[in-house]
């Protein structure tokens, strides 16, 4: 569907769908007679990943984004739709694994960097014996650009952007060729993000690595990412290759997230896009969710949800304001 002739799929992602139960609890809902509430975090989402490539995903907060990474990273179970990994180098399924956008919350604070890193080896018995654990862990944080010596300290000796290396060598230790990046340079000063960003392109390259990789930023997606979805409210409103979303960006929320990237001479300016902000997913607005803040917006729009259409040249839109040529 949204594949190009002649490329495979690392992952096909069929109708995903999460909803989450936020009701209070039974006896708040007794005495106080409140119905259940259900959350839709991710409405009827497809997509698919080439082997090899990146795509990204990228929307404001609150549009579905982690969760969908936790979907397909196996830590949340999906409501309705299906996953499907294409097999690895090995034959076996692929394996992914997930980055995320702090690193100091998902590396142990008493752990030495060594051992972090070992952990996986270890797990998967992927190297036994001492000196070959520390052999490869050594080979692991110069992969990243850090030192053997680093491997004796703790996380909290490391910068931001040093603490991001460690884990990107912890996620690499278990030889994936598929990784998940939720967010993975947001929390770090643009000079430091640039860096880690093509550590993560050289990578790529280098082991051949699948990227599925989610931003907010969308001058962070038009680095690293092939193709873009364009989420909003938990479904997938736009998505194509990423030159041609950047160069002529058809859904006017995607033009919307496009004003947003910060300008060089005014990097102090308000960035947050303007027209309001995202709707709670407990209760979305009717129609097309994205109406209220649309400047196209008709009363169809309000009063009908637009499906996604796939155009000839293989671009996925939902809006009725735009034509699209099936
Ligand atoms: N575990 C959860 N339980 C209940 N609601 C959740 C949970 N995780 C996410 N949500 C809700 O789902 C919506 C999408 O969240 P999320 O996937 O984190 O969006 P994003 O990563 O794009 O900011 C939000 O409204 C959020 O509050
Ligand atoms: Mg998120």
């Amino acid at each position: 569907m949204t594949m190009q002739t002649g490329e495979t799929a690392a992952l096909t992602v069929s109708r995903l769908t999460k909803t989450f139960d936020v009701s209070a609890p039974w006896l708040n809902r007794v005495v106080e007679r409140k119905p259940r509430q259900l959350l839709q975090a991710v409405d009827d989402v497809s997509f698919s990943v080439p082997a090899g490539g990146c795509l990204a995903i990228v929307g404001e907060s609150g549009c579905g984004k982690s969760t969908v990474a936790r979907l397909v990273t196996g830590l949340y179970r999906p409501s309705a739709g299906d996953l499907n990994f294409a097999n690895g180098r090995d034959g076996k399924t692929l394996r992914a694994q997930m980055i995320f956008q702090d690193p100091y919350a998902s590396l142990n604070p008493r752990w030495s960097v060594k051992n972090i890193i070992a952990e996986p080896l270890r797990e998967l018995k992927l190297r036994t014996g001492a000196a070959e654990i520390t052999e490869r862990v050594e080979e692991l944080l110069r992969i990243v650009g850090l030192s053997p010596s680093d491997g004796e300290k703790y996380p909290h000796e490391f910068s931001g952007g040093q603490r991001q290396r460690i884990s990107i060598a912890r996620a690499l230790a278990s030889e994936p060729e598929f990784l998940v990046c939720d967010e993975p340079t947001s929390a770090l000063d643009v000079s430091v993000q640039a860096q880690v960003l093509n550590l993560m392109r050289e990578l790529q390259d280098r082991l051949g690595l699948t990227y599925l990789f989610i931003s907010h930023d969308m001058s962070v997606v038009h680095h690293m990412s092939d193709r873009v979805a364009v989420m909003y409210l938990g479904r997938i409103v736009e998505e194509g290759d990423t030159e041609e979303i950047f160069a002529r960006p058809l859904h006017p929320y995607t033009q919307l997230l496009l004003q947003t990237i910060p300008n060089v001479r005014t990097p102090n300016r308000d960035r947050e896009p303007a027209n309001g902000e995202v709707p709670s997913p407990l209760n979305p607005p009717s129609g097309c969710t994205f109406h209220p803040r649309c400047p196209l917006a008709t009363a169809r729009c309000s009063s009908e949800a637009p499906q996604i259409r796939t155009s000839s040249s293989g671009a996925r839109i939902a809006c009725h304001m735009v034509d699209v040529e099936e």
